[in-house]
């Protein structure tokens, strides 16, 4: 579904170019989830971002459903394909958008029919309802929100979700009713997910296999038992699980 190949990304201009990637490689099979974690600034958003054509500057090879992407241009056919849904609900919705602009505006630029249909289905799909249909983003919560953000990613029909730390925004009540809305809807629709998170747990719980970053390079590509079971090749990811697990303990 997604293949990463020699992937370089850089902000800026020499002398003050900033490497935020570098060569990075990875693949993801169709239907998998697969993890990127590291530490904050590691590059883990920005391998999402280039993925998403929200980022021009890179170098490498980015194949989506084996159509290699050029830097630039993304036609609307590859956001049929690829969706993203950021960390932040309360800065991704427009304000003084509603629910059903929200969703409507997607569903026309996708050129879909149907569209009451399709809404009351997308609600019903991220578990709000069609009560929601009409509600502006100051009267939802967070969760709800990123239902919404969820519910727009879905709206295209994309075979792959870019998954930017979708729960570190929200309540830590309400991280586990998201992350187990997203596992149910990838095995309802057979989508195949790219995660961003700091939380290990969060990886170890959703995906299949994960990418370690440190400093803007993939350190180590590790099955999840190899996570669970405390058992990674690598100094780094051994130190990020017993940090990670000295801050649960604390
Ligand atoms: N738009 C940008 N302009 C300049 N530097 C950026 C930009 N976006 C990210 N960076 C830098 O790239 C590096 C990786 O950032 P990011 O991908 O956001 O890390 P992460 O998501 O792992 O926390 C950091 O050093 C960050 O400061
Ligand atoms: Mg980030």
């Amino acid at each position: 579904m997604l293949t990463v190949d020699h992937l370089n990304v850089w902000f800026g201009h020499h002398p003050d170019r900033v490497d935020a990637v570098q060569d990075a490689s990875f693949s993801v099979a169709q239907g998998e989830s697969f993890g990127l974690v590291g530490e904050s600034g590691s590059g883990k958003s920005t391998i999402l971002r280039a993925i998403a054509g929200l980022i021009d500057t890179w170098s490498g090879t980015i194949t989506v459903a084996g159509q290699p992407l050029a830097a630039r241009k993304r036609d609307r056919a590859f956001y049929k394909t690829v969706q993203m849904v950021f960390q932040d609900p309360y800065a991704s919705l427009h304000p003084r958008h509603s629910v059903d602009a929200v969703l409507s505006e997607t569903l026309r630029l996708q050129g879909m029919d149907d569209i009451d249909r399709r809404i009351g289905r997308l609600l019903d799909d991220v578990g709000l309802g069609r009560g929601f249909r009409f509600r502006y983003p100051h009267q939802l919560s967070g969760g709800q929100r990123q239902r919404v953000a969820i519910a727009r990613a879905l709206a295209a029909e994309p075979r792959l979700l870019l998954l930017d730390e979708p729960t570190s925004a929200l309540d830590v009540s309400v991280q586990a009713e998201i992350l187990n809305l997203l596992a149910d809807l990838r095995a309802e629709h057979g989508l195949t997910y790219v995660m961003v998170s700091h939380d290990l747990a969060v990886v170890g719980h959703m995906c299949d296999r994960l990418a370690v970053m440190q400093g803007g390079r993939i350190v180590e590509v590790m099955d999840v038992q190899a996570l669970r079971g405390g058992t990674p090749q690598q100094d780094y990811t051994r130190q990020l699980i017993a940090a990670s697990q000295g801050y649960e303990r604390a």
